[in-house]
């Protein structure tokens, strides 16, 4: 089977052991003559699928029983809105800490449930850095305070925790499972499934008990039951029908994240890679990352070349050796090389090795 090393930002590159998995498990999972995509959702063989799933998820990051673990829908974006659907009414107050796009994407949604403060907004620096603490401007009593710790598109991380009395609430769809994380220093954390953990259809969100019963805008009842915590949590995340090949295959990459070493050693490994990749892009005149070192992102590196002319022929003679969807986003231009837990070491090697030749050639 011939498999690119494929850079994209989402829906991304999956580990090729669970890709072969699924070859092998589609049209008969473990003899019981269905694929998982064909089973009902309350079977016995898909709860098992489910709970396994779960549980794997939770020993990977060691979240603890006082939080629920929700298999949803409607992607990050869907977050967006229900955060604050479920954690303040339209009266309260949360803070937004705006670093890139998504979160630039987050507080505007925000602000049609709640009194979205935006604490810091790095447009100023072009997303480039994140002004420290003493700049930001914190509400009083704020329901929770909202950041994403990667901006995907920017390939800008906040490298710290806030440091805020509210509950964190975090995006983390292009960062988790990449590192260890203490679960209990969030209140919420959500993420897509398609970067990091999946095929895309399935949003992970991990919330602490204590703010499930945070009745949010439900006391207008203005809260769709598919997103609303409380009951999507009693119900074990089917209250309706749950997207069962992302969970099942997620599922997979949970497996496959364990037989790995865990999240540590992905940790390691994805430093490695980072490192490897900024330092050809620092070590050449031709190639230029333009995020603060302390801010760089270690899954999503973007890169300009020095003659943006190229950037088309660069881009085709990458695809001609395997090496796709590197492409910068509109907003930012240039390249971007998405290098989640999937992507193996060859992949950034044989990158690295390409933008040598290619400035060798054309510088
Ligand atoms: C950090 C972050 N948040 C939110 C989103 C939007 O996610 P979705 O398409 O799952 O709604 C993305 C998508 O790329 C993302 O990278």
């Amino acid at each position: 089977m011939k498999r690119a090393y494929n850079f994209s930002p989402g829906p991304a590159m999956l580990p090729g052991p669970v890709i072969e998995r699924l070859r092998e498990e589609v049209g008969d999972w473990h003899g019981s003559g269905m694929a998982a995509m064909e089973m009902g959702h309350r079977s016995e063989e898909f709860t098992s699928i489910a709970e396994k799933a779960e549980a794997d998820l939770r020993d990977l990051l060691s979240i603890p029983d006082s939080y629920k673990v929700l298999f949803m829908q409607g992607g990050a974006t869907a977050q967006f809105a229900a955060v604050p659907m479920n954690l303040c009414t339209p009266d309260d107050t949360a803070d937004y800490l705006v670093t890139g796009y998504w979160s630039r994407m987050a507080v505007k949604e925000g602000a049609r449930f709640c009194r979205a403060n935006t604490v810091l907004d790095t447009a100023d620096n072009g997303d480039t850095s994140i002004p420290g603490a003493d700049r930001w401007r914190l509400s009083e009593q704020a329901a929770f305070f909202h950041y994403v710790d990667n901006e995907t598109i920017g390939g800008v991380r906040l490298p710290t925790l806030p440091v805020t009395e509210a509950p964190l609430v975090v995006d983390m769809s292009s960062s988790i499972l990449s590192e260890p994380i203490d679960v209990e220093d969030y209140g919420v954390i959500y993420a897509g499934a398609q970067k990091n953990i999946g095929p895309a259809g399935l949003t992970i969100v991990i919330v602490s008990d204590e703010l499930l019963d945070r009745k949010g805008n439900d006391k207008k009842g203005a809260i769709p039951s598919v997103l609303d915590y409380r009951r999507m949590a009693d119900a074990g995340s089917m209250l309706n029908t749950p997207p069962t090949f992302s969970w099942y295959a997620a599922g997979l990459v949970f497996e496959w994240l364990k037989a790995q070493g865990g999240v540590e050693k992905m940790a390691a490994r994805n430093r490695a890679k980072a490192d490897r990749l900024y330092r050809a892009i620092d070590d050449s005149d031709f190639y230029a990352n333009p995020v603060a070192t302390k801010y760089r992102s270690v899954m999503n590196i973007p890169f300009m070349l020095a003659d943006e002319n190229l950037d088309a022929l660069f881009l085709e003679q990458a695809a001609e050796r395997g090496l796709t969807s590197l492409k910068g986003h509109r907003t930012v231009g240039g390249m971007r090389a998405s290098i989640y837990n999937a992507m193996p070491d060859e992949g950034v090697d044989a990158l690295v090795e390409f933008m040598g030749e290619f400035e060798r050639a054309n510088g």
